[in-house]
């Protein structure tokens, strides 16, 4: 091996020794089912044989597009129709593609804030023009969208769509209230505003079904719903798909790159179908879900004592994360100072707002920690807190 390579960095994960970092969103190694996935490739690879390694049709493996449209009628009551669904190459590369294809430049897009901040990342990769809607507990103010819509309108500027993730949200954990996406379907059938769903977390639901998505009750040709395997399976596999209005996802399936390429990750696709059509994926969701609701339930009963005056957080009903909130003026510096003097780290939730925050508040996720790592790291937070309160006396 080149000598300069021998350090390189393989995994995005990095982790000093010793410290328990609540920061990253990833899945726990020990969850990725290694060996099903293994059987799954050799299956992939004996089954349709040679197919399988060829340039895949644009909307993805036939085989996995049946079995996602089967269990999404039977879990959502909707029934997507071929032209509907296409696979995608995961999140994060659909919302690239719905920018590149579905935006001209100087359009704006609607973002609630917090929201999740690496998608936003993403947006900016556009020439587009990020307007925040504030995002709350039960969800975003469909009214704040109206004014925003009309605002636009009175400028002369096109919105192009609103991104928002509706349930089990990255940074918060929490859901758009039954009424909230009501109101918002409403309002983009009146308005003809084009929402882009990140469902990415809907499957890890602690407490029975989660709730029904935006897509489901779209009778108007509005909502773009993005699916990821990348929390329930392996995110390796870049690996993902999309249900929505037939023209918009047509769009994207006929694109330069999917026309060049084939597929996205279409050997993932293969693999996945096999995974799926094994049964693989019921029981890996119905691992992850124990072992997610566990954490989630143990960080917020052992941070529930060490909290300050003031601090505030809300138990999840899926996800990944916990969403602590902290008094107006909480120094922040010295908390990130005092916690890494006690190696733990967790991550400003300044990061996922859109303009500046006006709460401060911290975002702690439980999906790469196993219970006793769990409460070392809120220990150890719980030790930073007392700190940073004696001096602050
Ligand atoms: C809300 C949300 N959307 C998308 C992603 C990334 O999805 P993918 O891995 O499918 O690109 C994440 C990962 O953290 C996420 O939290």
């Amino acid at each position: 091996m080149l000598q300069e390579f021998v350090h390189e960095p393989t995994s995005q994960l990095a982790i000093e020794p010793g410290v328990i970092d609540l920061s990253w969103g990833h899945v726990d190694p020990q969850l990725l089912p290694a060996v099903a996935l293994q059987s799954a490739a050799l299956a992939a690879l004996a089954r349709p044989g040679a197919i399988a390694l060829g340039y895949g049709h644009e909307r993805g493996s036939a085989m996995l597009r049946a079995w996602l449209a089967e269990r999404i009628t039977r879990h959502e009551g909707r029934a997507p129709r071929p032209a509907e669904l296409m696979l995608t190459g995961g999140t994060s590369s659909a919302i690239d593609q719905v920018c590149t294809l579905l935006t001209q430049p100087g359009d704006v897009v609607l973002v609630e804030s917090p929201t999740y901040h690496l998608a936003v990342r993403i947006l900016r990769d556009h020439p587009l023009e990020l307007w925040p809607v504030p995002r709350d507990a039960a969800g975003i103010d469909p009214a704040v969208v109206a004014h925003l819509l009309h605002r636009a309108a009175a400028t002369g500027r096109r919105v192009a769509f609103l991104y928002t993730v509706p349930t089990f949200h990255n940074p918060t954990g929490s859901s758009l209230t039954p009424a909230c996406r009501e109101a918002l379907l409403a309002l983009a059938a009146r308005e003809r505003l084009l929402i882009l769903e990140d469902d990415a977390y809907r499957d890890l639901s602690f407490a029975g079904p989660a709730p029904a998505s935006l897509w489901s009750g779209d009778a108007a040709d509005t909502v773009v719903r993005l699916g990821s395997f990348a929390k329930t399976v392996a995110p390796a596999l870049r690996l993902g798909w999309m249900t929505g209005p037939s023209a918009l996802v047509g769009r994207i399936a006929a694109c330069g790159t999917l026309d060049s390429g084939g597929a996205a990750s279409f050997f993932s696709g293969m693999m996945v179908a096999e995974y799926c059509a094994a049964g693989e994926y019921e029981r890996q969701v119905a691992r992850l879900v124990a072992a997610y609701r566990a954490r989630a339930a143990a960080l917020v009963t052992a941070l529930t004592p060490v909290l300050l005056p003031g601090m505030r957080v809300q138990p999840p009903a899926g996800g990944f994360f916990v969403w602590l909130e902290l008094p107006h003026g909480f120094p922040l510096a010295a908390l990130g100072r005092a916690a890494a003097a006690q190696q733990v780290a967790v991550l400003d939730g300044a990061r996922f707002h859109v303009h500046p925050a006006e709460r401060p508040a911290l975002r702690m996720a439980f999906s790469l920690y196993d219970v006793p790592d769990l409460l070392e790291g809120v220990a150890r937070l719980g030790r930073a807190f007392a700190r940073l309160n004696e001096v602050m006396e």
